[in-house]
């Protein structure tokens, strides 16, 4: 119930105006965004770098509705890339990208087009892309490109939702040498035509993924938060004799940073994804869906002085 009813706020205009006036800076953001601009987030990468943790960059860019909008969020990527290089953080850092951003809703053409741009800038720079994953309208589209990016761009990564009924199938497709491949439970709300309702139908499902993800020639990366989950990828990747440095699990910015740790300090590779840009506010909004209890931080925040 709560969830979507800040599924529902992560699309409310008014509300976004409302939490919006918050600036960047304030505890409960900062907790989980980089900062505003690209500066903040090269800051941010390097502290985390510094722990000994790897990054994902997230770019939080309003709705792209025209070319010019996908171009400038390309621009930006582009120049972020460039940037971390410059600092000496890649091949700690990589980028996660929508295809959405890039124009996916104009034509997928020019997604494709400014996704081969970031991926040859992410080349140059020493480091990859992973396209994530959107509402499951839009799989079949990002598979699609994922595996024509692949033709230049190899270590392109691709992002599976362990909600969607299909995604075993897409798993034993993608569980291929070389293949960089997130699992996570999934973000958007998705009728049960296509998604598991249940929580624990999602979490047998993640597992099924794990096991032939863990079993397959490719990169698991173990996107989530669970502690079940961590540890059930903890046991596959023992039993199915993986080195330390042949998965990795990866965890949203300021989820469980105890958890990350300690999963590094034994040795694992783990990845933060960390979002940065003044559109924070649907990815708030989603973190709240999936935790409300993070709302309470919210709350802090908005009462504390300027
Ligand atoms: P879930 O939310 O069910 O939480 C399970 C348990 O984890 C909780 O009961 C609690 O024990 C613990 N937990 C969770 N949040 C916590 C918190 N804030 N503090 C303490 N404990 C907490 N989705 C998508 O659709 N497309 C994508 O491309 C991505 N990309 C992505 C990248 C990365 C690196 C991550 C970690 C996640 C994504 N996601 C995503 C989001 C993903 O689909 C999912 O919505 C969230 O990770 C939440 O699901 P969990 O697996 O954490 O479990």
């Amino acid at each position: 119930m709560l969830r979507s009813v800040f599924l529902a706020a992560a699309g409310s205009s008014r509300l976004e105006r409302l939490v919006g006036a918050v600036p960047a800076s304030r505890s409960m953001v900062r907790r989980f965004i980089a900062g505003d601009d690209a500066d903040q987030a090269v800051t941010a990468v390097r502290a985390l770098a510094d722990d000994g943790l790897a990054i994902t960059v997230d770019f939080l860019n309003p709705e792209t509705t025209t070319a010019e909008q996908a171009r400038a969020v390309k621009d930006e990527y582009v120049a972020l890339l460039g940037r971390l290089k410059g600092a000496g953080l890649t091949p700690a850092a990589e980028v996660s990208l929508k295809l959405s951003a890039v124009g996916r809703r104009l034509d997928d053409k020019i997604a494709f087009e400014y996704a081969s741009e970031i991926c040859s800038a992410a080349t140059e720079a020493g480091t990859a892309v992973t396209l994530d994953a959107e509402d499951h309208a839009s799989t079949d589209s990002t598979l699609e490109i994922l595996l024509d990016l692949r033709k230049d761009f190899p270590e392109t990564g691709a992002v599976l939702q362990a909600h969607l009924r299909r995604t075993e199938g897409d798993c034993r497709e993608l569980a291929t040498a070389g293949s960089r491949v997130r699992l996570c439970k999934g973000a958007y709300s998705e009728p049960e035509s296509v998604a598991f309702q249940d929580a624990l139908d999602v979490d047998k499902s993640f597992v099924r993924c794990l096991n032939i993800l863990m079993s397959g020639e490719g990169y698991p990366m173990v996107a989530t938060h669970d502690p079940r989950l961590i540890a059930i990828a903890e046991d596959r990747a023992r039993w199915f004799d993986r080195a330390a440095d042949e998965y990795e699990f990866q965890f949203l910015h300021g989820v469980r940073p105890e958890e990350q740790a300690r999963l590094a300090a034994g040795g694992n590779v783990v990845r933060v994804y960390l979002p940065y840009g003044r559109q924070w506010y649907g990815y708030l909004m989603r973190r709240f869906a999936e935790r409300p209890a993070n709302v309470t931080l919210l709350v802090r925040s908005l009462t504390e002085r300027r």
